[in-house]
C-alpha cells in the first residue's frame, strides 16, 4: 500500500456572493467578483435569489505520496477553492481534508506574501511559515535568490515587483523550502517563457524527489509532461480522476458529452485586449465564410477566419492557429507570416479579417481543435497557446478518398491523398 499525501471526504466550500476574497493583488478577486455580479443579475431575472454559491461539494480523493497531480477545468471549476482548502487558507463549509506532510504553497499572485516586506524579508517570513529554522533557510537563501532572479531587489518591498518579479520569487520560495506537498496554481501564466521552463523544470525535480505536487494550469502540454495523475473538476465535482493524463486532458478539451464545443468563437468584448490585433471572431468557414456543418467531409476544404481590430499597426505582428489531433498532439503551427514578406497578408488599422485554406484530404477523420495563436515576433505573445489561447472545434467523418480500398478512417494523424507514378 501507497502512503497517502492527501485524502479529501466528501469536501464542500460555499461562497456567499458578494463577500470578498481580499488579497494584495485583487485581478483575480476582481474578475470573481464580476462573475459572481452577472450570476446573481442572472439568477434575478430567472426568479430565484440563491445568494449563495458551492464551489466545491461532494469532492472526495485520495493522492498517494509522490505523485504529481494536474487540476484542470474551465473557469469556476472550483480548482483554486480546492487548493485554498488544502492549504488551510480557508475552511470548508463540510467535509474535511487531512494532510500528512509540510505544505508549500504557490496559489495566486500575492498569498503568502506580504507586499510591505523586502524580498529577502518574505524568503524569510515564508520559511517560518513552513515551519524551518533560521538555519535551514539561511543555506537554501543564495539558491532561491538565484532562482528567481531577483538580486538586484532583495532590499526592494515586494509591492514594487513587477508581477513577473514577485511571482519568480513566490515560486522560488514554495520550491526551494523542501515543502512535502507542494500546491501550485496557474504560476505558468506568468513569467517569460524561459522563467515557465525553469518552473516545470523544478516541479519535476521536486515530484522526482518523492515530493507530493498539485498543479492547478490550463496548460495541457505542461500536465502531459509534468503529471501523473489528473483531474478534472467541473462546477464544483470532480468529474475524472485518473492516472491515464492524456484521457482526462481529453475529456476536458474535447468536452465529455456535456459540454458540446464550437466552431466559433466570439469575444464577448473584453478578452485578449491589445493595440495590434485584438481578435474578435474566429471561426472554421467554407469557401464563402458560411459556417461549416459539422461533421465536414474529409473532401471539402475548410477556412479558418480570423477578424480583428487593429488600433496600432506592428511589423513584428504574426498570428495564425496551432491545430491538435484529438489526444493533445500537435500537428503544426500556421502563420500568416510563413510565406515570402511580399504576400503576407495586409493588415492596416481597424477591422481585418484573415483566413486559410485548410486542404481537403489533409488531416484524418477525427476531432480536431484549433487556437489561435499570435504575438509580436521575437517580443511577446498575444494570445499564447495552451494557456490563454481561444480554442474552435473541427471535426471530420468520411470523404477520405475515392478509392475504393480507403474509405474508412486511416491509422496515423494525418490521412493526405497523395500522388503516385511509375518512374
Ligand atoms: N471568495 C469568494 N466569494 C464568492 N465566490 C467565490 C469566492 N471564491 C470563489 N468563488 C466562486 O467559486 C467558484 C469556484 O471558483 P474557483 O476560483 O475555485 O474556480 P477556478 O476553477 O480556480 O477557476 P479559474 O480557472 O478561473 O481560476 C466560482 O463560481 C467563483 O466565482
Ligand atoms: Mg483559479
Amino acid at each position: 500500500m501507497s502512503e497517502v499525501a492527501i485524502q479529501a471526504e466528501r469536501l464542500g466550500k460555499r461562497y456567499r456572493l458578494g463577500e470578498s476574497t481580499g488579497g494584495a493583488f485583487s485581478y483575480k478577486s476582481l474578475r470573481e467578483s464580476l462573475t459572481a455580479g452577472l450570476r446573481r443579475i442572472a439568477s434575478r431575472e430567472s426568479g430565484a435569489a440563491p445568494a449563495e454559491v458551492w464551489a466545491l461539494r461532494n469532492v472526495s480523493f485520495e493522492i498517494p505520496r509522490g505523485e504529481v497531480v494536474g487540476i484542470i477545468g474551465p473557469n469556476g471549476a472550483g480548482k483554486s477553492t480546492l487548493l485554498k482548502l488544502l492549504s488551510r487558507i480557508t475552511r470548508p463549509t463540510e467535509g474535511r481534508a487531512r494532510i500528512f506532510g509540510r505544505v508549500g504553497s504557490l496559489l495566486e499572485v500575492g498569498t503568502g506574501f506580504h507586499p510591505e516586506l523586502t524580498g529577502r524579508e518574505n524568503v524569510y517570513l515564508n520559511g517560518a511559515i513552513l515551519g524551518m529554522l533560521r538555519s535551514e533557510i539561511d543555506s537554501r537563501f543564495d539558491e532561491i535568490v538565484a532562482f528567481a532572479e531577483v538580486e538586484r531587489f532583495l532590499d526592494t518591498p515586494v509591492k514594487r515587483y513587477s508581477s513577473g518579479m514577485y511571482m519568480r520569487l513566490a515560486f522560488a520560495v514554495a520550491a526551494h523550502l523542501e515543502p512535502e506537498i507542494l500546491l501550485v496554481d496557474e504560476v505558468l501564466a506568468v513569467g517569460d517563457a524561459a522563467f515557465q521552463k525553469k518552473c516545470l523544470g523544478k516541479m519535476d525535480e521536486v515530484a522526482r524527489g518523492g515530493r507530493t505536487v498539485l498543479f492547478v494550469s490550463h496548460n495541457m502540454n505542461a500536465v502531459q509532461d509534468l503529471c501523473s495523475r489528473a483531474m478534472l473538476l467541473r462546477e464544483g465535482g470532480i468529474k475524472r480522476y485518473d492516472t491515464d493524463v492524456r484521457g482526462v486532458t481529453r475529456d476536458y478539451l474535447f468536452g465529455d458529452g456535456e459540454a458540446p464545443a464550437g466552431q466559433r468563437w466570439i469575444n464577448p468584448g473584453t478578452l485578449h485586449d491589445n493595440p495590434y490585433f485584438k481578435p474578435m471572431r474566429f471561426e472554421v468557414v467554407d469557401q464563402e465564410g458560411r459556417p461549416v456543418a459539422m461533421p465536414m467531409r474529409n473532401d471539402t476544404e475548410a477556412w479558418i477566419e480570423i477578424e480583428a481590430e487593429v488600433r496600432s499597426v506592428d511589423p513584428a505582428l504574426t498570428v495564425g492557429y496551432a491545430i491538435y489531433a484529438e489526444h493533445g498532439d500537435l500537428l503544426y503551427w500556421s502563420y500568416q507570416t510563413d510565406v515570402e514578406e511580399r504576400q503576407w497578408p495586409e493588415i492596416g488599422t481597424g477591422r481585418t479579417t484573415l483566413r486559410s485554406r485548410i486542404p481537403p484530404r489533409w488531416l484524418n477523420e477525427g476531432r480536431y481543435r484549433i487556437e489561435l495563436i499570435g504575438g509580436l515576433h521575437f517580443r511577446s505573445w498575444l494570445f499564447e497557446p495552451s494557456v490563454s489561447a481561444p480554442s474552435i472545434f473541427l471535426t471530420i467523418q468520411g470523404g477520405l478518398s475515392d478509392s475504393p480500398y480507403w474509405m474508412q478512417r486511416r491509422p496515423g494523424l494525418l490521412a493526405p491523398t497523395l500522388p503516385w507514378e511509375k518512374s
